[in-house]
């Protein structure tokens, strides 16, 4: 099958996602086209917009384009500014939409961007990551990086969602790497059948073979879209979908001050691994747990201890960044087994042992 929809059930914020494989323009516009809005802004990574763009451009009548430059540091307030600009460029009113086209960067600005001209406009997602088909163009996290991941944004819930996994086509091994990383988390917090799933796959999916990646990216979509269903301004399991991204949020902002590069992806891995860990050393996972969940990411090609040298006390002043941390206290999601979980205040010593250990 070539196509899945997932349902995102939010009342009068309903919307669906899309996936397909070879038409993702014709089906983009057709969304599009059901939407009616009065005017289009067609917001693209620059590198997208020149590998996919023409056909979307094409399908959705030449419409105004703003260009992002592709990374992260695209992700500030400059950019935003630059869209905002763009936005009064095209003259979108109240009834306009913005299309994202591109990875979490594009999504993510983007969609800032929609839910704040005019207090907010519509958005349609056309994810062309891994990453943010599996995570991060489902579910209305939008927002921006001010010295730490996203923390100015808003919830702004997309009106439709439409992915073409013959966009991967031309995605580079360590993008699909880092789309994996979302992919593995995803499937610890499911369990099976999702787990067993990707474990069998892992070969085909490492390989970015469209085919096996599509079931697994719907699989995905459809456990964020049933946590999003149930807590979409994250008051209690939406938290959840944070696994990994404690310890991955503050690796990724080191990684920048110190000029490394980190996909989010690979960040969220050593995340997983790390709250394996933790979970394992509290006696919230038994050995057999720890084992099958560790060996799934190492399938999966990913990274399950940070690349280069780290303790505490250099991460101490990104992890009380995070927005989990409540009266200066971190807390940790910890995974209770395969489709478990839990949050944890986790002792300095314990994080400081899992922090130099590989395995
Ligand atoms: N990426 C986590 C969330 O959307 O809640």
């Amino acid at each position: 099958m070539t196509r899945r929809e997932v349902a995102v059930d939010l009342g009068p914020r309903s919307y669906s996602v899309s996936l397909t494989l070879g038409d993702g323009p014709a089906l983009l516009a057709e969304r599009v086209a059901a939407l009616a809005p009065s005017g289009v802004l067609l917001v693209a990574d620059a590198t997208v917009a020149d590998l996919h763009g023409g056909p979307v451009r094409r399908a959705l009548g030449d419409p105004p384009v703003a260009l992002v430059a592709p990374g992260e540091r695209s992700k500030g307030v400059a950019g935003l500014e630059a869209l905002w600009t763009a936005l009064r460029e095209a003259g979108l009113d109240r009834d306009g939409l913005v299309v994202a086209l591109g990875g979490g960067v594009v999504g993510d600005l983007a969609g800032f961007a929609a839910a704040t001209w005019l207090r907010g406009v519509r958005v349609v997602h056309a994810p062309t990551t891994l990453l943010s088909m599996v995570d991060s163009a489902v579910g209305g996290k939008t927002g921006i990086d001010l010295g730490g991941k996203n923390l100015v944004g808003a919830f702004h819930q997309p009106s439709a969602v439409v992915a073409d996994l013959a966009w991967l086509a031309t995605l580079p091994a360590r993008e699909v790497a880092s789309g994996l990383g979302e992919a593995w988390k995803t499937a610890v917090l499911a369990g099976d059948p999702l787990l067993a799933d990707l474990e069998r796959a892992a070969p085909r999916a490492r390989a970015g073979d469209p085919a096996a990646l599509l079931p697994l990216v719907a699989a995905c979509a459809a456990h964020k879209a049933a946590v999003v269903g149930r807590d979409e301004r994250e008051a209690g399991e939406r938290a959840s979908l944070n696994l990994g991204h404690t310890l991955g949020h503050a690796l990724e902002a080191r990684a920048l001050a110190l000029g490394h590069d980190l996909p989010h992806g690979a960040a969220v891995a050593i995340g997983v691994a790390f709250a394996c860990r933790l979970a394992r050393a509290l006696g919230w996972l038994d050995e057999p747990a720890r084992a099958r969940l560790l060996a799934a990411g190492a399938a999966l090609g990913l990274p399950l201890a940070p690349p280069w040298p780290v303790t505490l006390d250099d991460l101490r002043p990104l992890l009380a960044l995070d927005k989990k941390a409540r009266a200066g206290r971190l807390r940790w999601v910890l995974p209770r087994g395969p489709g478990a979980w839990g949050l944890a205040a986790v002792p300095d010593d314990v994080v400081a042992a899992a922090l130099s250990s590989r395995s």
